[in-house]
């Protein structure tokens, strides 16, 4: 389980404090979807969390052990928004082996199986993906470091509705094996997922105890 207690965060090049005294659980089995609006501190909690942001006050537990930033980092895998946008492999293949020089073609195809893109030849280029396969190579990724923390800046951002559905059934299957935080500022297209809900507004995080418009 993962557990933040009193996070603040206050980087020095804001004038203002992004996140005030965040307490949160997450665990296996169900996913934690946060919801707010833009600027309410969302991409900054992922931040916080995954270890790339740091100097900031309060505890973040796993396994009821504080980790440091660092640990975070290895912990965590961080899915950015239009995570497309920051493939640097030329083909499917290069993607997933960036930092794993011996990976088999087992493993690969493996891990491409639990994403959904089983079939998908290694040697097609990211691009040649559509925007739903992208966000499920993004996601290969992330599995293939070992990261039992994932974190999704906005997953839903840019898809049309139907692959949106797949990619929303795609992260409730993995929440079965990893500790899943979801931020998104339209929890509208949420509305039938299974998940713990709660709410980001200006930096402060409360339950979401109503169900989002519609
Ligand atoms: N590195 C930074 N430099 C300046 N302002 C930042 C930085 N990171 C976050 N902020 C500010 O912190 C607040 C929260 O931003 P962010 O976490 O991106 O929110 P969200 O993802 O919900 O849109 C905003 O007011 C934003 O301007
Ligand atoms: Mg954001």
């Amino acid at each position: 389980m993962l557990e933040l207690s009193a996070v603040t965060y206050a980087p020095a090049t804001v004038g203002s404090t992004v996140l005030k005294g965040v307490s949160l659980h997450a665990a296996k089995g169900q996913p934690l979807l946060i919801a707010g609006a833009s600027g309410s501190g969302k991409t900054s909690l992922l931040e916080v969390i995954s270890g790339l942001a740091g100097s900031q006050t309060g505890s973040i537990q796993w396994q009821g052990k504080t980790l440091n930033r660092r640990q975070r980092r290895w912990l965590c895998g961080m899915v950015f928004q239009f995570p497309e946008r920051h493939f640097l492999g030329l083909t499917v293949s290069q993607e997933l082996r960036l930092g794993h020089r011996r990976l088999g073609q087992e493993k690969e195809q493996e891990v491409l199986m639990r994403v959904g893109l089983q079939g998908i030849a290694g040697s097609t280029a990211p691009e040649r993906l559509s925007g739903g396969q992208q966000r499920r190579l993004a996601l290969a990724v992330q599995l293939l470091r070992g990261a039992e923390v994932l974190l999704l800046d906005e997953p839903t951002a840019g898809l049309d509705w139907s692959v949106r559905e797949d990619v929303l059934q795609l992260l409730s299957n993995l929440a079965t094996d990893q500790v899943l935080i979801v931020v998104t500022h339209e929890p509208e297209l949420f509305s039938g997922w299974d998940c713990q809900r709660m709410r980001l507004r200006d930096g402060v995080l409360e339950p979401m105890t109503t169900l989002p418009r519609a």
